[in-house]
């Protein structure tokens, strides 16, 4: 395991390195205690996830021998699919082998639906690559601004005469900026206009709404699924792997047949839908790990200065040399959190990404408060 000596190292490295080529060449290392970790509720070690894990494993071996349109349709495949639609409250459900896949397979594959896709400025990779395998014109409007969206379909339609087909693409937790986005504004802007809404929850499930559904949840709004799709992944909150589509049972035949990651890929080794599966009997079974999760949120938001919210990712803004400050004064206490560097954000927008967990200890929010309050120029939130 390195020592704090060679975390600064590495990081002076990767900094110098990024400074001359704008490019990463080497993976970090994965620190002791890291505070960039989406193991939201610390389920990747739950005792009752881990023992699901190996019955299953010694029970069907190690992987799933092929894609399940071949030989690796494993059942647990479906009763991990009537879980998870169950808890997105949708009326059925697709697993992948990741969430990336997921969101590539469903852009793509739904592209033979739509004319236009609208994009959020702020998207994950995954999304964006789905947009460019769907190969339909993809219009990036300004993060989280319906009126704009609003606006380009008034003047399309005036100077066509007809409306597009289209489909809007965004997050609900913004994987780096910790925000939400507007799903009230969004869906009744897909329900005026006859569009459709895909919303990617890989970091709102079982982060926010009060059990823990997700975006939703939180605003109170159940979802249209003749309009909206919702993708996620079993890799963040629920601390396994495997991504997920919860649609109307339509949309799910055109991905099975027609959704390239999900054809073209190897299943889910049995093991890993197991430990998927009981995370989210624990996660449906009640709001205590929520809760807790919101509970320490609040505390680092508090010991930050940062707004409330219910939002476990917490950016810190600066200079970039504030930034590494902050850096090397966690390190102090043995405390780990990488640099976000683009193109993963935008051009000048470096930041360090906190994200609480359930692995966190109380003493560590204390430490980061202090670190950040000794560096000037810092931003939280
Ligand atoms: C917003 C978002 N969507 C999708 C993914 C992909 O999920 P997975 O890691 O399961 O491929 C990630 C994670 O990296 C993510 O942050």
């Amino acid at each position: 395991m390195m020592g704090n000596q060679g975390y600064l190292e590495a990081n002076d490295r990767l900094l110098q390195e990024l400074d001359r080529s704008g490019q990463r060449k080497q993976l970090p290392t994965r620190g002791e205690i890291s505070l960039s970790s989406n193991d939201y509720l610390n389920l990747s070690r739950h005792p009752q996830l881990i023992e699901k894990g190996i019955d299953e494993l010694r029970r069907s071996g190690t992987g799933a021998t092929g894609s399940r349109l071949l030989s690796g349709n494993h059942p647990l495949n479906r009763d991990l699919e009537v879980a998870i639609a169950s808890f997105k409250n949708g009326p059925s459900a697709l697993v992948f082998s990741t969430g990336y896949q997921a969101n590539l397979s469903t852009i793509g594959a739904l592209a033979e639906l739509v004319d236009i896709f609208y994009s959020d400025a702020l998207n994950h990779a995954s999304l964006i690559d789905g947009l460019r395998l769907a190969r339909k014109e993809t219009i990036v409007f300004p993060h989280n601004d319906v009126q704009w969206i609003e606006r380009d379909l008034e003047v399309r339609a005036r100077s066509t005469g007809t409306s597009p087909r289209f489909m809007v693409v965004t997050e609900s937790l913004f994987s780096m900026e910790g925000d939400m986005a507007p799903l009230r504004k969004l869906s009744d802007l897909v329900d005026a206009r006859d569009g459709l809404l895909l919303v990617d929850e890989a970091h709102a499930t079982g982060t926010v709404g009060k059990e823990g559904r997700g975006g939703f949840e939180q605003e109170g709004l159940s979802w249209d699924p003749d309009r909206v799709l919702v993708t996620g992944t079993f890799s963040k909150a629920m601390g396994g792997l495997g991504g997920f589509t919860v649609c109307h049972p339509d949309y799910r035949e055109l991905l099975i047949s027609r959704g390239r990651g999900f054809v073209y890929s190897t299943a889910l080794p049995p093991a890993v839908l197991a430990s998927n599966l009981e995370a989210l009997r624990i996660l449906g079974a009640g709001n205590d790990l929520v809760k807790a999760l919101s509970q320490r949120v609040s505390e680092l938001r508090e010991a930050l200065g940062a707004p409330a919210g219910q939002s476990p990712i917490i950016p810190i803004r600066g200079e970039k040399k504030a930034l590494a400050s902050f850096q090397e004064y966690l390190l102090e206490s043995a405390l780990w959190a990488p640099l976000i560097f683009p193109p993963t954000v935008p051009e000048g927008s470096e930041r360090i990404r906190l994200s609480v967990t359930l692995g966190w200890e109380t003493d560590w929010i204390r430490r980061i408060g202090e670190a950040f309050h000794r560096e000037t120029g810092l931003q939280a939130g």
